[in-house]
């Protein structure tokens, strides 16, 4: 008979915030070995990599990403409107399975290759300035800005619009700061900014298509059915929202590594072609998004377990991706592991990322400009991290040296 998980004995996942990141998952991998569920301060923290993806692949967990504003207990109509148009990240069912199906074509390995000279010359013209000196603030002077360029190159916005996506985007990110009651406006201020522009080029494109995603998300047709004109801009503000920050996070956190662990750079200063490798081991090992919440849609048992309807559920990625029932020695860094269990850090089921082929090519391109121009990296000061509750994680600032004239 299954136990209702509230009447569950569960031991409590660590939620103490001032932990070091080491520290943490450390005690997120020794939880993945002892328990596949625990407490947390909101809901459930999953912690086995089974488990989490199990649970993603249940289509009866909702993602928690429409909750945003009841979970804040903020209510605004001018929210609620907005709020209301379907967005990929948080519709469910039909919808989902619907508009997944039409966009999915768009974002082929293909279709991220071509953009791989463009994302070069972007890291190239990046690194020029500070190869002449030798050191950097890598995150100011690279990680913030490499992902804009290649967004706006997705959606065909052209160089002089690049200042005007960076500004938005700062202002629509603010939907994971987790204070609406401030931030809403200005979300959705830089939200209507954005679909004013899209309009713009929405309506260009549909005249004159051309070798770019938002041309292929105008054409994109599954039995007769396409994106209306809401449902693009819906998508392009997903785009943004979800590709921008995860790709520059996660840069940050491959180049902290790569900084502190000089005999895996330097393997892959030597051997290049251990780029992808390099790119799936720093997204297992240290991955910018550190899980996600789902909702129980409906009453749900799993296991030993009944989840009534309502209660919340975080995968945690970080144990999931230390699980030693799915990597051998979890806790080393090793750019040379064999391919063997993906890691989560795309997540999975239904809402896997959709741009996981892009930020692939994003991370390697740079990866390898990375390992050719900074020899002999090291960091150059103290890394300040973000604060670890952040949904997108990484390096705040993190100053590196390196032989400079490369
Ligand atoms: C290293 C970079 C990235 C990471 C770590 C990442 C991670 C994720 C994760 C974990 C999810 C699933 C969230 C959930 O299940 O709750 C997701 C979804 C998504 N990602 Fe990414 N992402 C990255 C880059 C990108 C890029 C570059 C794009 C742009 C095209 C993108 C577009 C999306 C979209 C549209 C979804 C929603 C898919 C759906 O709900 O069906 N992501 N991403």
């Amino acid at each position: 008979m299954p136990t209702l998980i509230s009447d569950a004995e569960l031991p409590m996942a660590t939620t103490d915030l001032s932990l070091s990141e080491s520290e943490r998952r450390a005690r997120l991998h020794q939880l993945s070995k002892d328990h596949w569920i625990a407490k947390g301060d909101l809901g459930y923290v999953i912690a086995s990599h089974d488990d989490c993806a199990a649970m993603l692949r249940d289509r009866r967990w909702f993602s928690a990403l429409s909750l945003i504003a009841e979970t804040q207990n903020y209510e605004s109509a001018e929210w609620s409107n907005r709020s209301n148009r379907q967005s990929i990240l948080s519709t469910e069912g039909e919808d989902h399975q619907r508009i997944r199906r039409i966009v999915s074509p768009a974002f082929t390995p293909k279709s991220a290759d071509r953009l791989r000279p463009f994302m070069r010359n972007v890291v190239n013209e990046l690194l020029d300035p500070v190869c002449e000196v030798g050191h950097s603030e890598f995150v100011a002077d690279v990680c913030e800005p490499y992902p804009i360029p290649i967004i706006c190159e997705l959606l065909g916005a052209p160089r002089e619009d690049w200042e005007l996506f960076s500004r938005l985007a700062v202002d629509i990110f603010k939907l994971f700061n987790g204070n609406l009651a401030e931030d809403a406006s200005a979300i959705i201020a830089a939200s209507d900014e954005m679909d004013t522009y899209m309009l713009d080029l929405i309506a260009e494109r549909r005249s004159q298509p051309r070798d770019d995603l938002l041309s292929d998300l105008i054409s994109a047709e599954e039995e007769g059915d396409r994106l209306s004109t809401d449902e693009l801009l819906s998508m392009a503000n997903a785009i943004l929202l979800a590709g921008t920050d995860t790709t520059r996070n996660q840069l940050g956190c491959a180049v902290a590594l790569f900084a502190q662990h000089p005999d895996q750079f330097n393997l892959l200063r030597e051997e290049k072609s251990l780029a992808p490798q390099a790119v799936e081991e720093v997204m297992r090992y240290l991955g910018a998004v550190r899980g996600t919440a789902r909702y129980a849609s409906e009453e749900i048992v799993y296991k030993d377990f009944v989840f009534p309807q309502g209660t919340l559920i975080f995968p945690n990625f970080v144990a999931a991706n230390h699980d030693v029932e799915k990597f051998d020695e979890p806790l080393a860094f090793d750019i040379t592991r064999e391919a063997g269990s993906p890691h989560l850090t795309f997540g999975s089921g239904i809402h896997y990322c959709l741009g996981a082929f892009l930020a692939r090519a994003e991370l390697q391109e740079a990866f390898t400009v990375v390992a050719e121009r900074l020899p002999n990296l090291k960091l150059n000061g103290d890394i300040a991290w973000k604060p670890l509750g952040n949904g997108i994680w990484g390096p705040a600032s993190l100053p590196v040296a390196f032989d400079s004239g490369h």
